[in-house]
């Protein structure tokens, strides 16, 4: 089985700073893709130009960090899938804590935008997760349960969906989730994807929230966890190495 390691570069870097690590993880996807460790760069839209370029074949993806649910319209600083699309990209996120908190995107606006990723082709990367008031009060996976059915409820293309366990509470602030809290809330997921997708398919299920590669080995290592999204470390090429070589050691086992 493959390990996704979803970089999400956020609002970071210069352009050049960009392009040089694009054509970091270019070498690092194409290294590692032997050993079933696939990479996903989402880079600020500005720089899908060099992802694009990097990607080329190579076993490097790439994807938007989010988009609009139209396809092209009057959206100041918006971007749409199909432009992700037509510019190369494979994937994009949606629901991002840090969108629906700065952008107040609610979970009927990132059902639309997942409408509109398929749409368009590209393989979405949903995010959910709970706020540290609702997991001290025990309603962590309700929540986290409840935005997964709003954000999928009409979804049909089930093979072009990832889900990222993000809880807000870990992401960018140096805490991370236990082991343990983080296998009951996959195993959780899983138990309700399977049901509201019908069996068959699982999406992959990613933990998001602080990965680095001191942390790697031991959440990588969790039965239903298939990969990371990755923020802070994923901007330094040294920590993503080490965190590709952690999947590796994984997959041999
Ligand atoms: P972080 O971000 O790794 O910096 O916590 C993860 C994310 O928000 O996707």
């Amino acid at each position: 089985m493959t390990v996704l390691l979803a970089a999400n570069w956020k609002m970071n870097l210069t352009a050049a700073e960009a392009q040089h690590l694009a054509d970091a993880y270019r070498q690092l996807a194409d290294e590692y893709q032997a050993h079933n460790v696939s990479f996903i760069v989402c880079p600020p839209a500005l720089y899908g130009a060099a992802l694009q370029q990097a990607s080329e074949g190579s076993a490097l993806n790439w994807g938007g960090q989010a988009s609009h649910p139209a396809e092209f319209g009057a959206h100041t600083g918006d971007i749409s899938a199909k432009m992700l699309q037509s510019g190369g990209a494979s994937f994009v996120i949606a629901g991002h804590s840090e969108r629906r908190q700065n952008h107040g995107e609610s979970d009927e606006q990132v059902a639309a935008q997942i409408q509109a990723a398929h749409n368009a082709g590209l393989t979405v990367i949903l995010c959910v997760g709970e706020g540290l008031a609702d997991r001290k009060a025990g309603q962590a996976e309700n929540i986290v349960t409840t935005q997964l059915s709003a954000a999928l409820h009409n979804i049909t293309k089930w093979e072009s969906v990832i889900i990222a366990y993000e809880p807000i509470w870990a992401i960018g602030t140096g805490e991370v989730a236990s082991p343990e809290d983080i296998q009951a809330m996959h195993a959780k997921m899983a138990e309700h994807l399977t049901s509201q997708c019908g069996a068959a398919f699982v999406p992959p299920l990613l933990y998001g929230g602080s990965v680095n590669a001191g942390n790697a080995a031991e959440i990588l290592a969790l039965p239903d966890v298939n990969g990371a999204l990755i923020g802070g470390a994923s901007l330094k090429i040294d920590e993503m190495r080490a965190i590709a070589a952690h999947a590796k050691a994984i997959q041999s086992r």
